[in-house]
């Protein structure tokens, strides 16, 4: 049987993070309810339990806990916030209640000899989260490491393998948190790190195929990475029982639609209903110029054509969602509460609820990075994994104020040269995003000896992390003059080309 971790949930933003941070190890983990009995665990060959945190006090009646019996399972435990005080309560210590929760730096000084801090010099920098405090410790603990504003940051009872800690290992604002999450896993528990990418592909298609079971599941292509990781996920699942809605809203760059279908539908062989709905987007667009107007039209009006075809593929029982765990790492705020800067994800509609389909969402534990090792896993080529973002409403947020097919023609036509241009220099995959803008703003040019009167194309080329703030990608200028010649030369309808050199903030990246 394969060495498993289980994390036991009790509703931290970070559950995801620790179970990321053990696949980091090559070590595999599961993410279960907080409650799953003792004998189930045993049962599924766990071999370490981790208590995450969670937003609940321990003193509160009702309080989420685990199976007491967990503790006399005899495999090492390890309690991170929340979970350090569950432990401090169940097992006969003395918790004290603090009203306010804090998070912020702290300086763990300890002295050698805890298996947990094998390899780590004391003081250590870990990023605290304050909320009750431990006050008598249980018997046959002891404290290992203090910080600023704990005595007890740091406990364990190394005879029964329990360890509790106040501070979170798995954020990156705990620098030695991987060595303490590595000694916990190698040195504590004995795993062996022999956990592969294709492993979790293995155990997702078993998981699908037993959700699934001979029922039917639809899934909204996009092209993106998400929804075609999933897609290619699901497919090798349960094969025709998937089939793929991709919605043509007139609205995409060029080609879009028939590179999609060539690689789902040709290559993949994945059943594949695609929707031509150019003509309803544009006529519901037609005469709007407001940006958030644009934006629900096409949003509802995607809503309308996805049920269409839904119904029309028979008896469908799965709604599935590329939908990931939200990349809250990398975003991590040092000032507030870091878990409260997590992206709302803008796939999730209300989709699945007005359907009345259940949700399958088997991407939902990954983080982006690991979505992209999957679907390299899957066969996906770079080209489709390390795609820019596109948003939801498309081509329709960069028309600037109101859409209209020749213009769009014309944006299409000049992004497709910026593309080009992006991979032949090998620029692309070092950029956040790339894309074209459309102005309505007629200028005066001169072709030839004829004086015109055309549109306006942006370039915006932007570097960024996770989109929250971006910045202006400083591209070689003879790269920019190659880019706008080819677009005023090769683009009819467009004279004039322009570069945005905002960043983020105060200007956003999409132009609406
Ligand atoms: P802004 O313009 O807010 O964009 O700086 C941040 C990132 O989000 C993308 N974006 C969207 N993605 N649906 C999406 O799926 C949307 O409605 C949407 N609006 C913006 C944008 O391309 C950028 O990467």
């Amino acid at each position: 049987m394969i060495q498993k971790i289980a994390v036991l949930d009790f509703g931290s933003q970070y559950t995801q993070v620790i179970a990321r941070r053990i696949r980091e190890c090559c070590v595999y983990s599961e993410i279960m309810p907080y409650g799953t009995k003792a004998s189930e665990l045993k049962k599924q060959g766990v071999v370490g339990i981790i208590l995450s945190g969670g937003p609940a006090s321990v003193l509160a009646r009702n309080s989420p806990r685990p199976d007491p019996k967990i503790f006399d399972m005899g495999v090492p435990v390890l309690g991170i916030c929340y979970g350090l005080q569950l432990m401090g309560k169940m097992l006969g210590g003395e918790i004290v209640s603090s009203k306010q929760r804090e998070y912020g730096f702290g300086r763990l000084s300890f002295k050698a000899g805890s298996l947990l801090l094998k390899g780590i010099d004391s003081p250590a920098q870990v990023w605290n989260s304050h909320g009750d405090r431990i006050e008598k410790l249980p018997a046959g603990f002891k404290a290992v490491g203090v910080t600023e504003n704990s005595a007890y940051a740091l406990i364990e009872d190394s005879k029964r393998r329990f360890y509790g800690m106040q501070f979170h290992p798995e954020v990156v604002h705990t620098p030695c948190g991987m060595d303490i999450i590595r000694n916990f896993l190698f040195g504590i528990c004995g795993c062996k790190a022999d956990w592969k990418m294709s492993d979790y592909v293995e155990r997702s298609v078993a998981a699908i195929r037993e959700k699934v079971g001979d029922k039917k599941v639809i899934l909204g292509l996009s092209g993106g990475v998400d929804s075609s990781v999933a897609a290619a996920l699901i497919h090798k699942a349960i094969g025709n029982q998937l089939t793929c809605v991709f919605v043509d809203n007139g609205l995409l760059r060029k080609d879009e639609r028939v590179k999609v279908e060539r690689l789902f539908r040709d290559n993949f062989k994945i059943r594949m209903k695609t929707v031509r709905a150019e003509r309803l987007f544009l006529s519901k667009l037609k005469g709007v110029k407001d940006p958030e107007r644009k934006r629900k039209i096409i949003g509802k009006t995607f809503i309308q054509v996805f049920d269409k075809a839904v119904k029309s593929i028979g008896k469908v029982d799965f709604l599935a969602q590329g939908t990931l765990y939200p990349d809250v790492i990398e975003s991590v705020s040092i000032a507030g509460n870091p878990a409260s800067l997590i992206k709302s994800h803008h796939n999730v509609g209300g989709l699945p609820k007005k359907m009345k389909l259940k949700l399958l969402e088997p991407l939902r534990e990954l983080f982006k990075d690991e979505v992209r090792a999957l679907g390299a896993e899957l066969g996906l080529s770079k080209e489709v994994l390390w795609r820019h973002p596109f948003p939801g409403p498309g081509l329709g947020v960069r028309v600037v104020g109101e859409i209209k097919k020749s213009y769009l023609d014309i944006l299409r036509e000049a992004d497709a040269i910026l593309m080009e241009e992006m991979y032949s220099s090998g620029l692309y995959y070092n950029l956040w995003q790339a894309f074209g803008v459309f102005l309505p703003v007629k200028t005066v040019g001169v072709m030839g000896d004829e004086r015109t009167y055309d549109n306006v194309i942006a370039l915006r080329v932007v570097e960024s992390q996770d989109a929250m703030t971006a910045d202006w990608a400083h591209v070689p200028h003879e790269l920019l003059a190659k880019i706008s010649n080819r677009i005023i030369n090769e683009v009819k309808g467009v004279n004039r080309v322009v570069l945005d050199i905002s960043s983020k903030p105060p200007a956003t990246i999409e132009w609406e």
